[in-house]
């Protein structure tokens, strides 16, 4: 009877509890018993684990955030913590571990398994869309939803007092969030931190727009980028004579009901995660690429990078000339 366990690690992000519903639910199937860890790896070293049956993954595919809360650890980063949450695994004889989370979270894992021997399984679980070797992770197309919500309402006051709004977006070091909300809802201008953003730039569109009889402007800024985002409304509005807001949309890009895509990646994943697991196969990351679930060594994929779509970002200064 192999055992399995689930944690949910890292910044929150919808479609998690799909994920671990999924886990649940395909791991009973195939006749494996599912255990789940609260708090991600704090709780691991703190022996929070209990048994999920069909029934404690009810009602929960619909719901953001994760049952399994999460925390982020700065126990599970030294040696005396790592073997703290190995021997809980052991105690309960749990070989396998699928964590959810981003970056850190299956960077811990991969780290788990080459000091400790336990065989991980990461499934992408972040809004920031910041791991390279996938195309998508569980949250960002939800994410991304809800920055486009938000960019509607505020084109709609922005045009009403012919203004300038600055929206600051999450994704920590990842403009992901900033360049695609930006393309598909219309801004003027994004500002990524895996480039050099050029202000005089920004604010001849802003200038230019005025002139062409544009009523408002939005301009994107990821909250990686090096500027403080009240200071870039000093900045813009002395430079441009506009009446410039700043709307921080902060937590409300964590929250919601997951989309479609996120329910399906996070379903997927965790089929596949069982799969792997009832094959042996051992210390995968599962991912998405061109619409196509795989899993690659976690080692491998965590070395992985991607540069910024430079035509995306073209498209977002064309697109909105
Ligand atoms: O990693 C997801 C994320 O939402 C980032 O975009 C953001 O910078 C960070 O988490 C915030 O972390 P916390 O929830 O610990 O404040």
């Amino acid at each position: 009877m192999k055992r399995i366990g689930v944690l949910t690690s890292g910044g929150d992000a919808p479609g998690m509890n799909a994920a671990v519903r999924s886990i649940t639910r395909y791991g009973i199937y195939h006749d494996m018993e599912v255990y789940g860890i609260k708090r991600g790896y704090e709780g691991l070293i703190d022996g929070e684990v209990e048994r999920l049956y069909r029934r404690s993954v009810g009602d929960i595919l619909q719901r953001g955030g994760t049952i399994l809360k999460t925390a982020r650890s700065e126990h599970f980063r030294t040696r005396e913590g790592m073997e703290k949450a190995y021997n809980v695994l052991k105690d309960l004889m749990i070989e396998n571990l699928i964590v959810i989370g981003g970056d850190g979270t299956l960077t811990g894992a991969k780290e788990f398994s080459q000091n400790f021997g336990v065989n991980v399984i990461g499934l992408p679980g972040t809004i920031d869309n910041d791991l390279a070797y996938t195309d998508e992770t569980i949250g960002f197309d939800t994410a991304i939803n809800t920055v486009l919500e938000g960019i509607t309402r505020i084109r709609d006051t922005s045009s009403a007092h012919e203004r300038t709004t600055i929206i600051e977006v999450m994704g920590r070091r990842c403009g992901d969030i900033a360049l695609y909300a930006g393309i598909t809802g219309g801004a003027e201008s994004v500002l990524l931190p895996e480039l050099d953003n050029d202000l005089d730039a920004v604010c001849e569109k802003v200038i230019s727009g005025v002139r062409e009889g544009k009523l408002h402007d939005i301009i994107i800024k990821a909250e990686g980028v090096p500027v403080d985002s009240k200071e870039l409304v000093k900045i813009i509005s002395e430079r441009t004579g506009r009446d410039v807001k700043l709307v921080v949309l902060s937590y409300l890009q964590r929250g919601g009901s997951p989309t479609f895509r996120d329910r399906m990646l996070a379903t997927m994943s965790g089929a596949r995660a069982i799969d792997l697991i009832k094959q042996g196969v051992r210390n995968r990351a599962i991912g998405i690429r061109n619409g196509e679930i795989f899993d690659m060594d976690i080692a491998e994929a965590l070395e992985s990078t991607r540069t910024v779509d430079l035509d995306l970002y073209k498209g977002v200064d064309i697109l909105s000339m």
